[in-house]
């Protein structure tokens, strides 16, 4: 359980273990670890050579000092730089990924690094999970949404013109370095889509960690290294936990989707474009479903007000207002999740909450009032 406590502990890098049996694996976490990662990786390998798909954007930044800690450790590397952005998750950059891997004879003993976001992960995972029917990957992440969520827990795919995730593998990377310093270079926009995916983790399970945020958040995102480490230890600890328990998400593993039902519907009704990141999706989603947990009875109106004054105290986008351009109206929105990998049985599957820190996963949550909550959202934009 997270202390509750005003202040974080010392900076100090650190190891997380995500036990999963024979495919256990380590997160570290802390300052400098890109110029440590040689030392870190060289154990995993048979020869001392990775392959290191990344993106142009990470790589203008970073991409000479991950060699030079390669180096370090005496391992070379070849490096392929795709384009930055959701459009990278698709089929056509999948082939590409997989065709230079097999150009560059990398094999089942060999390592995949993914190195950059979520996108650049979620794509290098699925490549190295399907190239010679299953390579290991090491996941060092570059984004407070990739430390703190997709580079862990093993889900790896790319898009398809239909929906977003749709084709994937659960594969899980073999070691997580997350390097706090990289998010020093983050633009603000993309440091608080992050953020919501951290508080996230309180809002699902732990007011304790939640009041920390309330208290601490501001200063993280200020840039206080021992703040960051927390933030990064606590939700990876937790997601590690839920991970855990259900690796392939056939029960507690669907917590991690509080705000994500609403949030994907919003990501496809923006077309996955610069109006909506995901991160933003996450947060207005996880506003609407203390909102909709609210409405139906669930928690008190308390819940979505604190929700909604943290969120607009850091400057996150909170409410649907915050969306610039045309939006559906709630028919249409309503329409966008059942069409959400989410649906069982044709009922929309909702995280909900009994309070903060205490959500659960509803497949039978009533949809007029769902479609309430979005209207009353809808109308705030016109007002
Ligand atoms: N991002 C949600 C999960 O990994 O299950």
């Amino acid at each position: 359980m997270t202390p509750d406590v005003t202040a974080a502990p010392a900076a100090a890098p650190e190891t997380l273990d995500v036990a999963l049996g024979e495919r256990s694996y380590g997160i570290h976490i802390g300052p400098g670890l890109l110029a440590s990662a040689g030392q870190a990786i060289a154990p995993l390998l048979r020869r001392p050579r990775v392959a290191v798909v990344t993106e142009t954007r990470v790589a203008a930044l970073h991409r000479a000092a991950l060699e030079a800690g390669l180096a370090a450790g005496g391992i070379d590397c070849d490096v392929l730089e795709l384009p930055p952005g959701e459009a990278t998750k698709c089929w056509a950059r999948l082939e590409e990924t997989v065709e230079w891997l097999i150009a560059r004879k990398v094999g089942r003993d060999d390592v995949v690094v993914a190195f950059g976001g979520g996108v650049i992960g979620d794509l290098a995972g699925f490549a190295a999970a399907i190239l010679r029917r299953g390579v290991r990957f090491v996941q060092i992440p570059t984004t407070l949404l990739a430390q703190v969520d997709s580079s862990v827990g093993g889900k790896t795919g790319i898009n398809s013109p239909q929906g977003k995730n749709l084709v994937g593998a659960f594969h899980q990377p073999s070691l997580v370095l997350a390097d706090i310093d990289l998010l020093g270079t983050l633009a603000p926009r993309d440091y608080l889509a992050g953020y919501a995916e951290v508080a996230k983790y309180g809002l699902l399970g732990d007011a304790a960690f939640f009041r920390w945020l309330e208290a601490n958040g501001a200063r993280a995102a200020q840039g206080d290294l021992a703040a960051r480490i927390h933030a990064v230890r606590r939700s990876c600890e937790m997601k590690a936990e839920i991970v855990a328990r259900d690796e392939t998400e056939q029960g507690d593993r669907a917590l991690l989707n509080l705000g994500h039902t609403f949030g994907h519907a919003l990501e496809a009704a923006t077309g996955y474009s610069d109006r909506l990141l995901h991160g933003e999706g996450v947060s207005i989603g996880c506003l609407l479903a203390f909102e909709a947990s609210a409405a139906l009875g669930l928690c008190s109106q308390e819940a979505p007000s604190r929700v909604a004054a943290h969120f607009s105290a850091m400057g996150m986008r909170t409410t649907l207002a915050d969306i610039p351009g045309d939006l559906p109206d709630a028919d249409g929105l309503m329409e966008l999740m059942t069409q959400d990998k989410k649906v069982k049985d044709g009922r929309i599957v909702f995280v909900l909450a009994r309070d903060i820190g205490e959500a659960f996963v509803c497949r039978d949550a009533e949809l007029s009032v769902v479609r309430r909550v979005l209207a009353d959202g809808l109308r705030l934009r016109r007002d």
